[in-house]
């Protein structure tokens, strides 16, 4: 995580997490898809985890939840939030958060566009994944947006600081990554109206 990223996410924290989830209905069909590929004996690792929600739903379905994030703010949050008692957050980057791998189930959940080199983190994901493992993520794709949304008005929210930089991925692009990291896709949705959140469940095969 860059000085710069660091810094954009604990500065917008509080108001990350104050904001209200925009489609429900989608974001709760997306967890119930999540959960059903998980299991009571699973230990999972999550990175990016934000201010935690995700990890809260999530965490009652397996055996161990270790949610980490770059942003100590996010985390600060995070551990004020009342929580299911497998459920641990930490303080790490994606790059440097596989303490306790070898894990069953890695989740990252609208991080992935944002890391620094992102087929590196793919392959660290594989690399610290038991065989048979899952990958459980949702990632930007924003390659495949308009023109004008593309080149005008995403470099200049970027110049004003209200987003983070992140790769302008095409979901091809990332489902590529994911595949010449080792995996296999088991499954892609889009989960509402937004075209650009692609959700994928990738599983990590015996080499
Ligand atoms: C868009 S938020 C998503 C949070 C949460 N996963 C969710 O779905 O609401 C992105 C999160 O990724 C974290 N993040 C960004 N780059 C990161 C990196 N390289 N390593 C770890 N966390 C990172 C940020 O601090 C932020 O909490």
């Amino acid at each position: 995580m860059t000085d710069r990223s660091t810094q954009f996410w604990d500065r917008v924290a509080e108001r990350y997490a104050a904001r209200p989830i925009k489609d429900v209905a989608a974001y709760d069909a997306m967890l119930t898809d999540a959960a059903s590929w998980l299991s009571s004996t699973d230990t999972v690792l999550e990175i990016g985890c934000g201010t935690g929600g995700t990890a809260i739903r999530l965490a009652p379905h397996v055996a161990h939840w270790r949610a980490t994030d770059g942003s100590a703010e996010m985390i600060r949050i995070a551990c004020s939030k009342a929580a299911p008692a497998n459920l641990a957050f930490v303080v790490a980057e994606a790059e440097h958060a596989f303490e306790g791998a070898p894990f069953d189930v890695i989740c990252a959940f609208l991080v992935l566009h944002l890391v620094p080199d992102m087929p590196a983190t793919l392959r660290a994901i594989h690399q610290h994944m038991k065989t048979g493992g899952l990958l459980i993520s949702k990632t930007y794709c924003f390659r495949d947006m308009n023109f004008a949304m593309r080149r005008l008005a995403i470099p200049a929210l970027q110049l004003a600081g209200l987003i983070p930089h992140f790769a302008v991925l095409r979901a091809e692009q990332l489902r590529r990554a994911m595949v010449a990291a080792g995996f296999v896709i088991e499954a892609s949705h889009v989960f509402g109206s937004n075209q650009h959140a692609h959700y994928i469940v990738a599983r990590k095969l015996a080499q």
